[in-house]
């Protein structure tokens, strides 16, 4: 399991109205913060509420320089992103006004390829929502299956009950979460998660945003056999394969984030890499960018030690044709085929 996140930058929301205004059955038993019940106060009919200051304040606009400087392409994601965060605005106003009457559902489902940006796009959405004042403490914690689900009898709940308690307050993302329902066993015990995920999805939906994720089609026929999870379901976002060109502008982003620049030859042979890797099995998109750059910067300073002369700060930053060129990517094709991702690139 991945420990709770905090995305770098993250800061305390300057206005966090929302959910302490009295909603019927939102938390009418618990106490209160005492920052939430201050700010109980409806607005009188003709008060006027400037949305642009309001969204300046909640510091969302840095989520979204984040998102675009940090992502290459995902255009529809990106726009998905800021309509869910234009409700959010206009459902926290109509809030003030006592318009709002339950908190608006927010479970998401992310679909895509593997290394399309989902996990990303999922840890910022946290920090949107922290933001926006709809979660307490906008983390993220990352599962799988084999977090949820025991080997035995009497397992299952208490493992998926000690996920949930850690993931209160902001994101529970489940990656693969179909995995969590076999057909062809009605015993198994994911059932038994799925269950006890449904009920928490439903009854403590102020506290906590589930995100489902995986392959599109493997979801939808999860959401087929389990309706109760997909009605639960609010936003669907599907993250699309990158190009050729937006893989290329991907990995000049990393480099350039490590310290990193190509040789004018490395250039060309990396986007020619790209271009051959992407039609090899286990191909993972963004992924496999990074781990072709990982493995660059191995061969790279291998080559430093073993050339055995003084370098200086081009020689340290510059990556050339022959850290891509050794890779089993440009191999014969049968020898590319390995068993191992990390290898193939
Ligand atoms: N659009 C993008 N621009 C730049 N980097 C990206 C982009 N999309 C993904 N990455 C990077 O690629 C890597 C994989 O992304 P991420 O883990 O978010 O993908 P994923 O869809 O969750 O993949 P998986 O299904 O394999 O878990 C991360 O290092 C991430 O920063
Ligand atoms: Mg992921």
């Amino acid at each position: 399991m991945t420990p709770p996140d905090r995305l770098p930058g993250s800061k305390i929301p300057a206005t966090r109205v929302g959910f302490g205004m009295a909603r019927p059955g939102s938390n009418a038993a618990g106490p209160q913060a005492p920052e939430e019940a201050e700010e109980k106060e409806t607005l009188p009919p003709d008060a006027r509420i400037d949305l642009a200051k309001e969204r300046a304040e909640t510091g969302i606009d840095d989520v979204f320089n984040a998102l675009d400087s940090e992502l290459v392409g995902l255009a529809p994601v990106k726009n998905r992103i800021r309509e869910i965060a234009a409700l959010l605005l206009v459902d926290r106003a109509r809030a003030q006004f006592g318009l709002s009457t339950s908190r608006p559902n927010l479970h998401m489902c992310f679909t895509g390829s593997p290394g399309t940006g989902k996990t990303t796009v999922a840890m910022r959405m946290a920090d949107l929502l922290y933001r926006l004042g709809y979660l307490r403490r906008g983390h993220l914690i990352s599962v799988t299956r084999d977090d949820l689900v025991g080997q035995y009898v009497g397992h299952t709940a208490p493992k998926t009950k000690e996920v949930l308690k850690r993931a209160m307050g902001g994101v529970l993302f489940i990656d693969e979460a179909y995995y969590l329902y076999r057909e062809d066993n009605e015993r198994d015990y994911g059932q038994e998660s799925i269950e006890i995920l449904l009920q928490v999805m439903e009854n403590q939906r102020e506290d906590l945003v589930v995100i489902l994720a995986g392959y599109k089609d493997r979801m939808d026929a999860f959401f087929v056999s389990n309706p109760g999870m997909g009605s639960r379901i609010a936003h669907h976002i599907d993250f699309p394969d990158y190009t050729l060109q937006e893989l290329d502008d991907i990995g000049k982003l990393m480099i350039r984030a490590e310290g990193y620049k190509f040789s004018p030859d490395a250039e060309k042979t990396f986007r020619e890499y790209l271009n051959r890797r992407m039609k090899q099995p286990r191909f993972a998109n963004a992924r496999s960018v990074r781990n072709a750059i990982e493995r660059a910067r191995l061969r790279h300073a291998s080559r430093l030690m073993e050339a055995d002369k003084p370098v200086g700060k081009e020689e340290l930053t510059t990556l050339s044709s022959e850290d891509f060129l050794s890779s089993r990517v440009f191999a014969n094709s049968d020898s590319a085929r390995t068993s191992d991702d990390s290898l193939t690139e």
